[in-house]
């Protein structure tokens, strides 16, 4: 890592979509991990966060990626509930994206929440690519594990591409329906114009090297200037969950977004009646690839640049809210940050 690297921001991806489209899955694909074994009912109830560095980027997306391409330490990702009642949850994790990932499976197309996603982006102006998930469930089809997509689509029987076709045409028009240019992926040369829609099986990790490789296109090449916006300033971030932890009493998992958290800073944090103005005493940082919802060994860390998911223990959280402002004060007037927090 070049000095030059360390001031560059970790871009935030958000992942959207209908209820069992297959975000948590598509997250544990790239995590090598099984988080949504252990969600209740198997459907996700909170915002999750979880950092995936590009060395792990790099190495899924293999020939497709040249780390020294890229000067970003990484992504963040963010997973989000697709069931209808966390609304709130959704517009908040699409509200703290740089770019984000829409998924829809290629069976059920376009659902309720898929659309409510394509308004909180198309509000938000977020870049996003479309994952169209489940292409292993096409009948006949026969898998290559982790392979990109170009050679794991050639080597399928005409039926079995024709069927794959018709449903990512079917995606493409209900894109546009929505307003939408959209193609597939490698047709796209203009990301922000046009929509590209990566297919992918979470399940057999298909696409997913051309899916990590279009984010880190998409973060390299859109978000260089606002990720070079003072990441060294007093952080900014947002309450994901409020939790008692053993030993600390109440914590806060937070995303920061903005600039660096150390265990010296006063911040200030929205509350249930009014902020609450309290000193870090430690921040827990969870291990790379794990998420924060499901991390139990966090490390004790001094600092943390953004975009980072990172718990924060500190005195009189218990009243913290989710959703709330996290603001550090450092060198600023404490009572313009608790206005800034209030007004949030
Ligand atoms: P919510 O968080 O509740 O909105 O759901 P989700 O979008 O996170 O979906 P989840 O990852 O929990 O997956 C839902 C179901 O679809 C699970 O049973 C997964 O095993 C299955 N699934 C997800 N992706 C794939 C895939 O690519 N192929 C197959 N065959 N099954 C998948
Ligand atoms: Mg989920």
């Amino acid at each position: 890592d070049s000095p030059e690297n360390a001031s560059l921001r970790t871009p935030i991806v958000a992942v959207l979509g209908h209820v069992d489209h297959g975000k948590t899955s598509l997250l544990d694909q790239i995590r090598g991990s099984a988080v949504i074994e252990g969600e209740a009912g198997a459907i996700t109830q909170h915002i999750g966060a979880t950092a995936v560095p590009l060395d792990v980027i790099s190495a899924i997306a293999g020939d497709l990626v040249d780390p020294d391409d890229f000067d970003l330490p990484g992504l963040l990702f963010i997973d989000t509930p697709g069931h209808h009642s966390f609304t709130t949850l959704r517009s908040r994790g699409g509200n703290l994206a740089d770019i984000a990932i829409l998924v829809v499976d290629v069976n059920d197309g376009f659902q309720p929440q898929t659309i409510e996603a394509l308004d909180i982006l198309q509000r938000s102006q977020t870049p996003f690519i479309v994952a169209a998930n489940k292409i292993d469930t096409v009948p006949g089809w026969n898998p290559t594990d982790d392979a990109p997509i170009k050679p794991t689509y050639d080597k399928q029987s005409d039926r079995v591409r024709g069927d794959l076709d018709e449903r990512l045409y079917e995606i493409i028009g209900e894109l546009s329906d929505e307003g939408f240019s959209a193609d597939l992926y490698w047709r796209v040369q203009h990301f922000q114009r046009n929509i590209g829609v990566v297919p992918v099986s979470a399940m057999t990790g298909e696409g997913v090297p051309d899916l990590l490789t279009v984010m880190m296109g998409l973060s390299q090449r859109y978000m260089r200037e606002e990720m070079e916006i003072d990441v060294a300033g007093p952080g900014v971030g947002t309450v994901l969950e409020v939790k008692d932890e053993k030993g600390f009493g109440a914590t806060v998992d937070i995303v920061l977004y903005d600039g660096t958290i150390r265990t010296d800073d006063t911040i200030v944090v929205g509350g249930t009646t009014e902020p609450i103005v309290t000193d870090v005493r430690a921040l827990l940082q969870p291990r790379p690839l794990a998420e924060i919802r499901t991390e139990s060994r966090f490390e004790r860390v001094e600092q943390v640049d953004a975009a980072a998911g990172i718990k924060v223990a500190a005195p009189d959280l218990a009243d913290a809210m989710a959703g709330a402002p996290v603001r550090v004060v450092r060198d600023r007037d404490i009572d313009d940050v608790i206005e800034e927090v209030e007004a949030e």
